[in-house]
């Protein structure tokens, strides 16, 4: 598929009437949108034949003009994807390199296609299939990261690991129930990319330049065609809007914060200080100069990703912003935007879901992380309200003494002896070991949506019915 960027000063094929010579290489140059607008081949020639079907069916073009149409628009959808088509930036858009590449193969009738339409509703057509057909692509690669935490989560139901707030720690918890936080998470990603095809899913074509058409068209036919619930019911609005786009790159904003801040606990997971993961040779890399390092760079670049699709986001809705209605030729930068980030996006899940199936899980690191840092004080607290009645204002006190001791003689809570628990509050008895373990913290907390695991068994099954 190359590229024709020369230069000739020759009157454009499809609007040259009007003017006298051909378009200066600059306004050549910022016009054009083939270079990034070509990606819609197919979407265009799908969008074409439908209306070609649609104007023959209502006696607007002849059957056999129909045929032509429909038969030539084939031929230059296999020559693009056998690359043996040459687009040329003169003919600036894809819709128009289509066009003239159609009247080469089969003449005249070529000209008949564009009857009762224009590219502002073709390209809000061909850019609507295309975004539909990407957050559906979306969807079922967000399936795939849950899938794949869903595995883990049942791994991992009872593996202990340090729950932090402030990245210090806080309270047990388990892998699987981290895990499953990721779970909800995705799934939300997921619920807004059903709902966006839910609110994109109308048929465009037909609005025409903005006003709509004389020729009796049949744009439920249209719409039906091409997969659509029905059609857009305001041609103004049609071919100005492009929210479809704008909420895919919102949607893709969101997961790429939740894919970034995943990456980031790898990050921190892979640390020779944490050690809580491992990752794959698959999904790291080395040191050029220092031997014993392994660089978590694809989780890295996720992280980095996010820059990107937030920049796309921004931009598109600044584009957008102080636009008149109906279409303005602002609107061709929207294109680039939405490509970029559905690349980075797509990559961004593809790595998560691998790098989350391949990582080793080092759960004895996870365990004796789970047992510093004081991580039961919160189940002392607890036990002091239940089996001795305190305020739990009261249980808090004492329960800080405690750890000011513990810190002091520098050992776990279930270190101290009971005669210094019982020089704190002489009420302790030795069943409060009980509840100083982190495996009785976790089983204990079985609140809905807690941490024990049989609580998270229970999210498990929620999910994979789901899912
Ligand atoms: N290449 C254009 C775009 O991407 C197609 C629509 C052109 N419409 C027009 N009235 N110039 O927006």
């Amino acid at each position: 598929m190359a590229d024709d960027t020369t230069d000739t000063k020759s009157s454009n094929q499809m609007w040259g009437g009007r003017f006298a010579s051909g378009p200066d290489a600059i306004m050549e140059e910022i016009n054009a949108s083939i270079g990034f607008d070509k990606k819609l081949f197919a979407q265009d020639i799908r969008g074409s034949i439908a209306h070609a079907t649609m104007l023959a069916h209502q006696g607007i073009i002849s059957a056999d003009d129909k045929d032509k149409i429909v038969h030539g628009l084939n031929t230059i959808l296999s020559e693009i994807e056998s690359g043996n088509f040459e687009f040329s930036r003169q003919l600036e858009d894809i819709h128009m390199n289509v066009e003239a590449r159609l009247a080469t193969l089969i003449g005249p009738a070529a000209g008949r296609l564009h009857t009762a339409r224009s590219r502002n509703d073709q390209v809000a057509l061909d850019f609507r299939l295309w975004v539909k057909e990407e957050l559906e692509k979306t969807e079922q690669m967000l399936t795939g990261l849950i899938a794949a935490f869903l595995d883990r989560a049942e791994e991992h139901a009872e593996s202990v690991m340090p729950g932090f707030t402030h990245l210090q720690t806080a309270q047990p918890v388990t892998f699987g129930h981290h895990c499953m936080a990721y779970v909800e998470m995705f799934g939300r990603d997921r619920a807004r990319v059903r709902h966006a095809i839910e609110h994109l899913d109308e048929s465009p074509i037909g609005a025409a330049a903005l006003a709509g058409t004389g020729y009796p068209i049949d744009r439920h036919m249209t719409a039906k065609a091409l997969g659509f619930r029905e059609p857009t019911r305001n041609s103004i609005d049609t071919v100005s809007d492009r929210d479809f786009a704008i909420e895919f790159l919102s949607i893709a904003a969101i997961a790429g914060m939740h894919l970034s801040r995943l990456a980031e606990e790898i990050v921190i997971w892979s640390t020779p200080q944490f050690g809580f993961v491992r990752l794959s040779d698959a999904f790291s890399t080395g040191s050029s100069i220092m031997p014993q390092k392994k660089n978590p760079d694809a989780a890295e670049l996720v992280r980095a990703k996010t820059g990107r699709i937030n920049g796309s986001l921004v931009a598109l809705l600044t584009i957008m912003k102080g636009l008149p209605l109906a279409y303005s030729k602002d609107m061709q930068e929207d294109k680039e935007q939405v490509f970029d980030a559905a690349e980075s996006l797509e990559l961004a899940i593809a790595a998560m879901t691998g790098m989350v199936r391949d990582m080793t899980v080092n759960t004895a690191r996870m365990k004796a992380a789970a047992g510093s840092g004081y991580s039961t004080a919160t189940d002392l607290a607890d036990w002091l309200v239940r089996e001795a009645g305190l305020p739990f204002r009261d249980a808090h006190h004492v329960t800080g003494r405690a750890v000011a001791l513990a810190e002091s003689k520098g050992c776990d809570l279930a270190e101290l002896p009971l005669s210094d628990l019982q020089a704190i509050h002489p009420d302790i008895t030795d069943k409060v070991y009980d509840v100083l373990t982190v495996e009785a913290s976790v089983a204990s907390r079985k609140s809905f949506g807690g941490t024990a695991p049989s609580e998270v068994r229970r999210q498990i099954a929620f999910w994979r019915a789901r899912n």
